[in-house]
């Protein structure tokens, strides 16, 4: 796999969005698989940094989400449809009929899920997947667990993703509860797979998933798995990785 040790968080999102920048010159009506959380904010910022200064052409991409909150509709603040548009969508000549998020008003689970995988089958797959990380080493919302799932399904989110995410509600009571995800499959189904850490809370989920073993207890952990995985990381996130050199041999 291939590491960018990066000094901060805006380098490391300087440096993941040349990744997708390079992935839609190369094929501009590619899929894109996208993220929200705190961890990609930069690296759309830059991304439409770059559209503005006429670098980088969005018309024909197609993309599809990682997650959505169940129950939330698109125009929730706090719903990841939401996030998309105000982050990234609204501000770049993607068509937006072409941006898929799972639906979180669709609240029957084999509907919602079943959709959200016949979109991908639809459009081909993804080429590049933009994943973060958790705290505890979950990757969309596949939570530490017995068993992997594999394809889009309901998740009931764990306590410390809760707290964690509880930053972004006015407190921990208004978090929703469950999440519609991609499943373990569906991400490893990508062609190419991004994932971007940042900050010393991430540093011991960096250091399982890549030289741990592979379990469902450390979600992020298949993706030593993956055969095209690139990981841009700040040097908090890399604190615990004893060599940054043994990536080579994951
Ligand atoms: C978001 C997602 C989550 C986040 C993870 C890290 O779509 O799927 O897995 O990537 O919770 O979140 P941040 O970046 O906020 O630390």
């Amino acid at each position: 796999m291939r590491v960018y040790a990066e000094k901060t968080y805006d380098d490391m999102s300087k440096r993941a969005a040349s990744v997708i920048a390079a992935q839609v010159v190369n094929k501009p009506d590619c899929v894109l698989g996208l993220a929200t959380g705190s961890s990609p904010v930069g690296t759309y910022k830059k991304l439409v940094e770059w559209y503005n200064a006429g670098d980088i052409d969005f018309s024909q991409v197609k993309s599809v989400n990682l997650d959505e909150y169940v129950g939330l509709d698109g125009s929730n603040d706090q719903s990841y449809r939401y996030f998309m548009d105000t982050n990234f969508f609204n501000h770049v000549n993607i068509d937006k009929n072409n941006t898929y998020v799972p639906q979180g008003t669709e609240l029957d689970e084999a509907k919602a899920c079943g959709n959200h995988e016949a979109i991908i089958k639809k459009l081909g797959g993804v080429d590049l997947q933009l994943l973060g990380i958790g705290r505890n080493g979950h990757i969309g919302f596949n939570e530490p667990d017995d068993h992997f799932t594999k394809d889009t399904h309901r998740v009931d989110l764990t306590p410390s993703t809760i707290e964690a995410n509880a930053r972004f509600f006015a407190n921990e009571d208004e978090v929703p509860k469950q999440a519609y995800s991609m499943g373990i499959r569906t991400i490893l189904s990508a062609k190419k797979i991004l994932i971007v850490a940042s900050g010393e809370d991430k540093a011991e989920a960096i250091a399982k998933s890549f030289f741990g073993p592979i379990t469902p207890e450390v979600p992020g952990s298949v993706l030593q798995l993956h055969p095209d995985v690139t990981l841009v990381a700040d040097a908090a996130a890399l604190s615990k990785v004893k060599d940054i050199a043994d990536f080579k041999n994951v």
